[in-house]
């Protein structure tokens, strides 16, 4: 089989409660990072690893989501008549080309599982990466492209991975290491928030490249942790059938914008890496931790 990847699938659908209320508005994947809404990294990641086709699992409520990659034919004009060249081509470089993008419906929120599952009939006998838009991920080379370029040398199942510490690893998906062979772990098993005994701290960080057997394995919508249709656990169920599952440490450093300490730490790294921001925006955190430290 081929080992190109050039879909992904995006789980758009979740109401994110813990932005309430930005979130009673606007979708979470709308939230923005300096100037850029989250779901604009992950396509960027998604376009630079080489994939052409986009697709969003969404549900109610994310009509501004589908309208965000809509070409904004008044702004262009406007932005060329008014000589904002610079603006313009920043504008045109979110514009995605007709047809690349596809929209399916999640009418129940029923887990991560489900949610992926739902894009089956768009993904046909072909490797299909997924990307969760709450992880974001500060890398070069992007950690999607790390995955692929990974992946063409094992093939098989690959999440990206990295080391949490263990009392964090109930939040996560975790994986049981048959073989560490350094940036690349043969899993053994993999486990969806393991209450207690958690086989390592080793977490699954939200980035997969599934082999067409998980879709599969998803058919079979079997409830796991939390009573949710778990990705986890059908990842997992393509080792018991002897099937290869890796993980990859990715370069990079990873921001949960799930959360709002995350999205606030995103928030600053981001910040402090955009040239035009970088000193005063630096010169103020420093003025803040001085402060901070007199206080003590
Ligand atoms: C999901 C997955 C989990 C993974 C995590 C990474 O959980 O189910 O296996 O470790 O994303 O962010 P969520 O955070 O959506 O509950």
């Amino acid at each position: 089989m081929s080992r190109k990847v050039t879909k992904a699938i995006f789980p758009v659908a979740g109401l994110g409660t813990r932005f309430l209320p930005a979130t009673k508005s606007v979708p979470k994947e709308i939230m923005t990072l300096v100037d850029r809404p989250l779901i604009q990294y992950a396509i960027d990641e998604a376009r630079a690893a080489g994939i052409e086709e986009f697709i969003f699992v969404t549900s109610r409520g994310k009509g501004a989501l589908e309208d965000y990659f809509d070409h904004s034919h008044e702004l262009e004009s406007s932005l060329k008549k008014s000589g904002k060249i610079d603006l313009l081509e920043l504008l045109r470089s979110t514009n995605m080309d007709s047809g690349a993008i596809a929209y399916v419906r999640q009418h129940k929120a029923l887990g991560l599982g489900h949610a992926v599952w739902c894009a089956r009939r768009l993904v046909h006998d072909e490797a299909v990466a997924v990307i969760l838009t709450d992880d974001v991920i500060m890398g070069e080379p992007p950690c999607l492209q790390q995955m692929i370029e990974a992946y063409q040398e094992t093939g098989g199942t690959m999440v990206a991975t990295m080391e949490v510490p263990m009392e964090k690893t109930k939040s996560y998906g975790v994986l049981d290491v048959a073989e560490d062979m350094g940036a690349i772990v043969r899993a053994r098993g993999m486990v969806e928030k393991p209450k207690e005994n958690p086989p390592s701290n080793l977490a699954v960080i939200g980035r997969y490249i599934l082999a067409p057997s998980v879709m599969e394995n998803l058919n079979k919508l079997k409830q796991g942790a939390g009573g949710e249709i778990q990705l986890t656990d059908a990842i997992a169920d393509e080792i018991e059938e002897g099937r290869d599952v890796f993980g990859l440490r990715f370069r990079g450093q990873r921001f949960d914008c799930g959360s709002k300490a995350g999205f606030l730490q995103a928030t600053v790294a981001f910040g402090l890496a955009r040239e035009e921001l970088k000193d005063e925006f630096g010169e103020y955190l420093a003025d803040v931790m001085s402060i901070r430290k007199a206080a003590e």
